[in-house]
This record gives C-alpha cells, sequence and structure tokens, in this order.
C-alpha cells in the first residue's frame, strides 16, 4: 500500500529526530512492501520566520490531504519574546484544533532494559510499567477565551467543557481500556470545578455502554502523588487538556525519560497526527544528541491507528527493544556500562533491526 505522510519537523531538535523516524519508515517498507512518501511543511518558529506566522494554511490544508502527519517539536527561544497567538506554540494547538484531533493518546511504558534510568526505587516501580494517558486536546483551559484587563491589570484564561466533548474522549478512553487492562481512572478537580463535576455526569453515563470496564474517579492533585506512591494502580487515565499536559510529564520521568514518550491525537476516522511528547530542547539541536525513540514509537502509532498495520507497528517496536537490548542508549538513557551511540546512530540501529 502507499502512504502519504505530512511531516511537521518544526524546530530545534525536531529536524534531527523525524530523519530518523523517516529512515525507520524507509526501512519498515522496503520489508513490508509499502510506499511511504512524505512531504515536509513548516509550523512553528521556523514558519515564523519563513512565512511570518506560526501555522500558515497551507500547513494545514497539506496534513488535511494527507493520510497522518508526523511532527517533531516547535518552539524555541529565539521567538520567546512573541507574544500570545505569535508564539510557535500556536502552530500545535492550531493543528489539533483546525483537524479536530481532540483525543491524544499518550502511553507511559516502561522498557524493562531501561528500569535503571527510572527514579523510583525498583521495589516501587517493578520491571516494567504500562499507563495510557488519554488527554483531551482540543478543548478545556488551552482552547477557552482569554486576555487582559488593562483596567484593573487582569489576565484570564477559560476552562470550558460541553458534553459532547466530554463525552466523545471518554469514548476513546473505554475503548482502548477494553483492549488493555479495563480500568478507567477519571482524573478532575470535582471539589472545586464545575465543569470537573460534568465530566463526572458525563462519564456516569458513559460507563453504562462499557459494563466491562471499571472506572473510578480521582482528583488531580493525588493522581499526581498516587503516580508516584503507586503507579501501578493505574491502566488508562483519561482527563482534561491541561491536566493531560501535565500528568503526562510527570508519568515520563517514570519511563526513564521524556525521551522515550509517543503520542497520537486523533479525532473521528483513522487520520491522526503522530508526535513525541517532548519539546524542541533548542540545547541540543543539530548536535546528533537527541533520542529519537520517541518519534519512531510516534511513527508505530501512527502505523497501527491510522494505517491499521499492527504487524508493522510491532516490527518497529521490536527494533526499538532490540536496539535497548544489545545496550545502545542515547544520553538522556544512558547508564553505567551501555553502548552511548548519537540520534543518527540509534535511528540506524532501529532500521537495521528491521
Ligand atoms: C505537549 C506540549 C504542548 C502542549 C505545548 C508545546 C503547546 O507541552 O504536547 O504536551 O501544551 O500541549
Ligand atoms: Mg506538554
Amino acid at each position: 500500500m502507499k502512504y502519504h505522510i505530512v511531516t511537521v519537523s518544526g524546530d530545534g531538535i525536531g529536524p534531527d529526530i523525524i530523519d530518523e523516524a523517516k529512515k525507520v519508515l524507509h526501512a519498515l517498507g522496503q520489508r513490508f512492501g509499502h510506499s511511504f512518501s512524505f512531504t515536509e511543511k513548516d509550523a512553528g518558529g521556523i514558519a515564523i520566520d519563513r512565512h511570518g506566522c506560526p501555522l500558515p494554511k497551507d500547513t494545514v490544508d497539506a496534513a488535511r490531504a494527507a493520510d497522518a502527519v508526523l511532527l517533531g517539536a516547535v518552539g524555541g527561544p529565539k521567538w520567546d519574546h512573541l507574544g500570545g497567538d505569535r508564539r510557535p506554540e500556536k502552530a500545535l494547538l492550531g493543528l489539533r484544533g483546525e483537524l479536530n484531533l481532540f483525543a491524544n493518546l499518550r502511553p507511559a511504558v516502561l522498557f524493562p532494559q531501561l528500569k535503571e534510568a527510572c527514579p523510583l526505587r525498583p521495589e516501587i516501580i517493578g520491571s516494567t510499567l504500562d499507563i495510557l494517558i488519554v488527554r483531551e486536546l482540543t478543548s478545556g483551559i488551552y482552547f477557552g477565551a482569554r486576555g487582559r484587563n488593562a483596567e484593573d491589570k487582569s489576565a484570564y484564561d477559560t476552562l470550558y467543557y460541553n458534553e459532547e466533548e466530554i463525552e466523545r474522549v471518554l469514548r476513546v478512553g473505554f475503548n482502548a481500556a477494553r483492549l488493555r487492562g479495563s480500568r478507567v481512572t477519571v482524573v478532575d478537580k470535582a471539589n472545586i470545578l464545575e465543569t470537573s463535576r460534568l465530566w463526572r455526569e458525563v462519564t456516569a453515563r458513559v460507563a453504562k455502554f462499557y459494563t466491562d470496564v471499571e472506572y473510578s474517579h480521582m482528583y488531580v492533585d493525588n493522581c499526581a502523588m498516587q503516580l508516584i506512591k503507586n503507579p501501578h494502580q493505574f491502566d488508562v487515565i483519561v482527563t482534561t487538556n491541561m491536566f493531560g499536559d501535565i500528568l503526562s510529564d510527570e508519568a515520563s520521568m517514570l519511563t526513564g525519560s521524556i525521551g522515550m514518550l509517543a503520542s497520537a491525537s486523533l479525532g473521528g476516522s483513522s487520520f491522526g497526527m503522530y508526535e513525541p511528547i517532548h519539546g524542541s530542547a533548542p540545547d541540543i539541536a543539530g548536535k546528533d544528541l537527541a533520542n529519537p525513540i520517541a518519534t519512531v514509537l510516534s511513527a508505530a502509532m501512527m502505523l497501527k491507528y491510522s494505517f491499521a498495520l499492527d504487524e508493522e507497528a510491532r516490527a518497529v517496536e521490536d527494533a526499538v527493544n532490540k536496539a535497548l537490548d544489545s545496550g545502545y542508549r542515547t544520553a538522556d538513557i544512558y547508564s553505567e556500562g551501555c553502548k552511548r551511540v548519537g540520534t543518527r546512530e540509534m535511528g540506524r540501529l532501529i532500521a537495521d533491526a528491521i
């Protein structure tokens, strides 16, 4: 089969890691007889420099016309002085919103080979961890009205959810739970927030369609603690845009490095956008230091969710495992006795394993 992918490498280490994911997909295509074609489009800081805005219409149009989007990272100190809607990050939110990618799947998986890189004590973390965070991605406080009021020198951001927005992301979470441990934890702040109380009402309704899935609610502050105290209690966490943003960074540390975590942003169809959850790391950009694994694993999620190529997705995951089994580590996951490699070498090792 032929698949057309729009790549949005973006800023910082974005181009470094996207190159490696392409290398891996190329090897995969050769092994399984698929053809992956790529069109690179600008978004983020690079788009500000070249086109004067973080998200050119041409990028959105090309993304819409593609089978899937693979994104690196956006942002950097060069554009930090820009205000509000002119910032590179606006490109990410814009793409997610424009493409209606309301459900963001962020698996926090600890590869057993990396358990030394996990900061928790061995008796707490054990030898593996597998949590799926489902983050609502196109509403909530990141999308609500915001502004400034010069009169009283104030600023505001609005946290808004309607029932439909809550229901559709909950369904993604419950469906995902069915294919895993059949447990959903809905994380909120219902002791304070009215939107959270609405989430609880909608959850009770949705859960009636999933009597085979166990569910519970948890306050976000408690969840932040429980992730460290006993991470194995979680199977699928479903939560709002902002809470999911924060908790997924926290969960990533349980896996040893934020450089390992992939994500899939999905809407109602097979189309999706795939990106590592980490940022653009401008300090190590272009230095062959970044860990490409999160992006490679994001490509694996693309194979699975957008192209229904489960076997191929597993082949990528197996190849990552093989590189790690052989003791190869980028700097962020390095531990004593391992072989330190750069971005390109790690990409080559994974591609070769395929
Ligand atoms: C993420 C990032 C983004 C977000 C930023 C860069 C806008 O932190 O994907 O988690 O907040 O969603
Ligand atoms: Mg984040």
